[in-house]
């Protein structure tokens, strides 16, 4: 703790050698009026969630299961624009002490050799006065082999580990997600999302790529453009139409 290079994030840690998600510990400590920059950590998930309502794969010991409680002063349907700014911490983080060039694929999954090493999911607890806490999620697969993956996954997902050859301390890496997290977030609040959006499409592998958006409803085929200023995916049909995706999952198309 007293080797972390930031102000607020990390302040207080709650660490749990194995709990069901750590964003179920978060929502209740969050409740409870723990301050902003409060970090839950732990070795293991036996109900790790994702996106979409899936589940996480969360292996003892093998990765950084993270959730940040953040109470940022900022309107709720700008909260999206919150997950790309983590993703960007992420990135930073895992180039730095690993040298590994990872990317982004929109939202906020982050590829290795085109698997999936990070997800991340933000959740929200707002009331009528707005947002009053932002739990952001980080999975992160840093020394997992393929076979310490659910084989619904193996194939698609990957760790540090797996694409550098080597074991990766995960408390360095903590400690460096936590400080990007804190610089980006004050950027962020400074200066809004342009400069963030910037960083985030160099670091994107969808922007200007044929994808395949698959949403509750329906499922559309087209160019990713680009993110708008709300970090909401605008994705061009055949037909020439702009379309703003707010939540799908992306396939991307080889051709
Ligand atoms: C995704 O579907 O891509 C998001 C995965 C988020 C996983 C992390 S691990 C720490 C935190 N606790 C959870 O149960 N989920 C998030």
């Amino acid at each position: 703790q007293s080797l972390l290079k930031t102000e607020t994030l990390g302040k207080v840690i709650e660490y749990q050698e194995s709990c069901l998600s750590t964003q179920i510990i978060a929502h209740q400590l969050a409740q409870e009026g723990t301050p902003s920059g409060t970090v839950v950590l732990t070795e293991e998930q036996t109900a790790g969630r994702g996106r979409l309502a899936r589940k996480w794969d969360s292996a003892h010991g093998k990765g950084i299961w993270m959730s940040v409680i953040l109470r940022p002063d900022i309107v709720p349907h700008k909260a999206p624009q919150f997950t790309l700014v983590a993703a960007v911490a992420v990135v930073r983080a895992v180039e730095e002490v690993t040298g590994l060039k990872p990317a982004i694929k929109w939202p906020n999954d982050i590829l290795l050799d085109g698997k999936k090493c990070t997800g991340i999911l933000t959740e929200l607890q707002s009331d009528a006065d707005g947002i009053q806490a932002m739990i952001i999620g980080i999975g992160l697969n840093v020394n997992q082999s393929m076979e310490n993956f659910d084989e619904s996954v193996q194939g698609i997902a990957t760790s540090l580990k797996m694409a550098s050859g080597r074991e990766v301390n995960r408390q360095v890496l903590v400690r460096s997600i936590l400080f990007h997290l804190e610089q980006y977030t004050e950027l962020y609040l400074k200066e809004g999302f342009a400069p963030l959006k910037i960083i985030w499409e160099s670091f994107s592998v969808t922007i200007g790529k044929p994808v395949l958006a698959r949403m509750a409803n329906e499922t559309l085929e087209g160019i990713a453009e680009g993110i708008n200023d709300d970090g909401v995916l605008q994705l061009r049909t055949a037909d020439g139409r702009i379309h703003g995706i707010y939540s799908a999952d992306i396939e991307m198309l080889n051709r």
